[in-house]
């Protein structure tokens, strides 16, 4: 590659297209001195293009998604988007807080998924970008009001990406609320490290730092166990190609249409741990998340199917692009044996999660 063609650290910004109330977003362009790049609008604070270099130094789109906002706003299934205020599904949409029922929005049959349906990856987020740390930062803030998609307390949302010199895309997540509310928040970034496009995800080679995984009906609702992954197609200890066993005559792969499950990472507590790696042999990318989140939601595009069309008018078929989902598991708010996602107007939600990019 041309040297003097790679793009300078930095921090950019430009329009991005007018929601349809009119709004105007931006994107952000974070810009390290590898010439690593990622590009975020503050529509639903979503990764929007994530340029990593190969084994060559040769850069490639790493993510799924679209060119302009009109793409998000016509149809997306969570491409790139910051989920909130709940990950994942809430069974009937429902749950029990010191004694009370509340009832979410109901988006996917009877449950309640990825915040209901206008969740934080479709609102348009306050954004400042900075330069002023060591690495490019974009700050995104959002007030969800009390009683938005049915949870109560207004819960006021800071999310931080940072790109390092590292190579690491970095997100911290903040929260605080005024009532008890449960909050569990991720960022839907679908990866395909040969590029974004160039084929199915099911060569990739994953390892899942879990020796547990929690099953679920077939309503993709776990059940509140936490079983081993020993001998079943879940156990990714060893580095594994994605498709090695998702053709398998299996209970749980055939209620997800494939991988679309929970693990239970192996930790301590809320340190800061790895709960992933994956390899791209032909590119030699290599992507290795780290979490203080308990849990991570492997989920392989089993939706996709040919009919969205995004950047440089590539066709999403089924399976071209992989999620890891850092998260509280699904459905605690109703599953008192898994660990607790309320957040109290006394406390801080905190997270972070860091993906970060190498070659091998
Ligand atoms: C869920 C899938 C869902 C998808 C939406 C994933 O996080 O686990 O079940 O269909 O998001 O794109």
């Amino acid at each position: 590659m041309n040297i003097s063609a790679l793009p300078e650290r930095g921090l950019a910004r430009k329009p991005f297209g007018r929601t349809t109330d009119g709004v105007p977003v931006d994107l952000y362009t974070l810009t390290n001195s590898n010439a690593m790049q990622a590009a975020i609008t503050n529509y639903g604070g979503t990764v929007v293009t994530l340029i990593v270099p190969d084994r060559q130094g040769r850069p490639a789109d790493v993510v799924l998604g679209y060119e302009s906002l009109d793409g998000y706003l016509a149809d997306s299934p969570y491409f790139g988007s910051i989920i909130g205020r709940y990950g994942n599904r809430i069974g009937k949409g429902r749950f029990t807080l010191d004694g009370k029922e509340y009832t979410l929005a109901q988006n996917d049959n009877d449950n309640h998924l990825h915040g209901g349906i206008k969740g934080f990856d479709k609102a348009v987020w306050q954004a400042k970008g900075s330069l002023a740390g060591k690495d490019p930062t974009l700050v995104l803030t959002y007030l969800s009001k009390d009683g938005e998609e049915g949870y109560q307390g207004n819960l006021a949302v800071t999310v931080r990406y940072v790109l390092t010199d590292d190579n690491e895309l970095v997100i911290h997540y903040e929260a605080t609320t005024d009532k008890p509310t449960p909050v569990n928040l991720t960022n839907h970034s679908y990866f395909n490290l040969a590029g974004q496009g160039a084929g199915d995800i099911l060569g990739h080679e994953l390892m899942i730092n879990a020796d547990r995984f929690t099953p679920v009906d077939e309503g993709l609702i776990p059940t509140g166990e936490l079983r081993s992954v020993t001998g079943t197609p879940m156990d990714f200890r060893k580095p594994t190609a994605i498709g090695a066993r998702i053709n398998r005559d299996d209970e749980q792969l055939c209620f997800g249409g494939g991988y679309d499950h929970n693990w239970v990472l192996n930790k301590r507590g809320r340190e800061m741990s790895l709960a992933a790696r994956v390899y791209e042999p032909s590119s030699g990318r290599m992507m290795e998340v780290f979490t203080t989140e308990p849990g991570i939601q492997l989920y392989c595009g089993n939706f996709l199917d040919g009919s969205l069309v995004g950047k440089a008018s590539k066709v999403y078929e089924h399976r071209y692009g992989l999620c890891l989902e850092t998260q509280h598991f699904p459905d605690s708010p109703s599953k008192p044996n898994f660990p607790s996602t309320i957040v109290k107007p006394d406390e801080k939600y905190s997270t972070t999660t860091m993906y970060k990019f190498s070659i091998k």
